[in-house]
């Protein structure tokens, strides 16, 4: 059951990640979430298969020829009629490559969220921070996603991922400190104090950068890496498995590229606050998920001579749901 205020407004939180959307509603014991990946695959149409996917309540669209199955029974389907997986977006923002991907968002966020519940529902959804060095896709991204949810009723406004990670991971130093996510299309990194992002930027690589490399290296389908990676991949320098090790290689490629970006823009800096002592450091998203990710994250700070004292590295409670949780504790605090 939906959780309300006594003005009958409950807010919402979104995650719009480039492989899951997530969003996240307060409940009686904490929050509550619900997800759908963000991906699609088109069937050619026939009244049979139309018909057996609405029996069987699997969202889809029927569009001239053609069926499009969306979201979390996407996968299921690539995998059985030998499609590739369409993405609405990739490294973080929307596809400008796709054009599907505007369509494919609304039908997403449409069976994820349903129409805003009441007037002016207030709703904030994670946005990248811009990428280092790279052209700015961030203004028709979150023009975009305004557009969407606009029309959905929400009252929609965009939170930076990495300081959705902190609202949601570092209440117990008032949220100062360090917040990384690790997802599939990039990694943020955001350094609040108070509260107040003073860092904030993407480094355009994540779990699709190790997915696809080590598909190319070792031959196999991107899907089936992705699936050896999170059924059980740990780092471990031995290991005797190929794809192991080939996917620890591009693991340890994503965190060094996130270690010496933050080396040297943190170094950089010209208007970091006087901490007085060392801060946290907390890691989000799925990628964080492998065996043994913290302890390896860590070791690659301090072969880095990372500039600001660390207190400690440690990872977020829910690795996938902290954006969103932290998105939705942003709406609360403007109720
Ligand atoms: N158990 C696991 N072990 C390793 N990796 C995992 C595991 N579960 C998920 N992942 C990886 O996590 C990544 C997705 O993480 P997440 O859901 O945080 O990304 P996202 O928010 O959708 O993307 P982004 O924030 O980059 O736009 C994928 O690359 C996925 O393969
Ligand atoms: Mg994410």
């Amino acid at each position: 059951m939906n959780y309300s205020y006594s003005d009958g407004s409950t807010p919402v939180g979104l995650d719009v990640g480039t492989s899951r959307i997530v969003a996240a509603w307060p409940a009686d014991n904490g929050y509550r979430f619900s997800s759908q990946l963000n991906s699609f695959v088109t069937l050619p149409n026939s009244r049979l298969t139309e018909g057996v996917l609405r029996k069987e309540s699997v969202p889809h669209t029927v569009r001239g020829n053609e069926i499009i199955v969306h979201g979390n029974e996407s996968e299921r389907f690539a995998d059985l009629i030998g499609a590739e997986l369409r993405r609405p977006m990739t490294k973080g923002f929307l596809n400008p490559g796709e054009p599907e991907s505007m369509p494919m968002m609304q039908n997403l966020l449409l069976s994820l969220l349903g129409p805003a519940a009441h007037a002016r529902q207030k709703l904030f959804f994670s946005v990248p921070a811009p990428p280092l060095g790279a052209h700015d896709s961030l203004t028709y991204h979150e023009a975009t996603l305004r557009q969407i949810l606009g029309e959905l009723g929400y009252d929609a406004k965009p939170i930076n991922e990495g300081l959705a990670v902190i609202y949601s991971e570092l209440e117990s130093s008032n949220y100062t400190g360090i917040g990384i996510s690790f997802g599939g299309g990039l990694c943020n990194v955001c350094m609040s104090y108070l509260a107040v992002p003073v860092i904030q930027f993407s480094v355009p690589k994540g779990g699709d950068f190790i997915d696809s490399n080590a598909a190319a290296v070792t031959g196999e389908m991107i899907n089936r890496i992705r699936m050896i990676k999170e059924d059980g991949f740990f780092f471990n320098a031995i290991s005797p498995d190929k794809a192991h090790q080939v996917l620890s290689v591009y693991y340890d490629d994503v965190i060094q590229s996130v270690v010496q970006a933050m080396r040297d823009v943190f170094q950089q800096a010209k208007s970091l606050p006087r901490l007085g002592r060392p801060i946290p450091l907390v890691l989000s998203g799925g990628s964080v998920l492998a065996g043994g990710f913290r302890e390896r994250f860590e070791q690659a700070l301090r072969q880095n001579d990372f500039p600001v004292p660390i207190s400690e590295v440690r990872l977020a409670a829910e690795p996938l749901n902290s954006t969103s949780r932290g998105a939705v504790i942003a709406a609360l605090s403007e109720m």
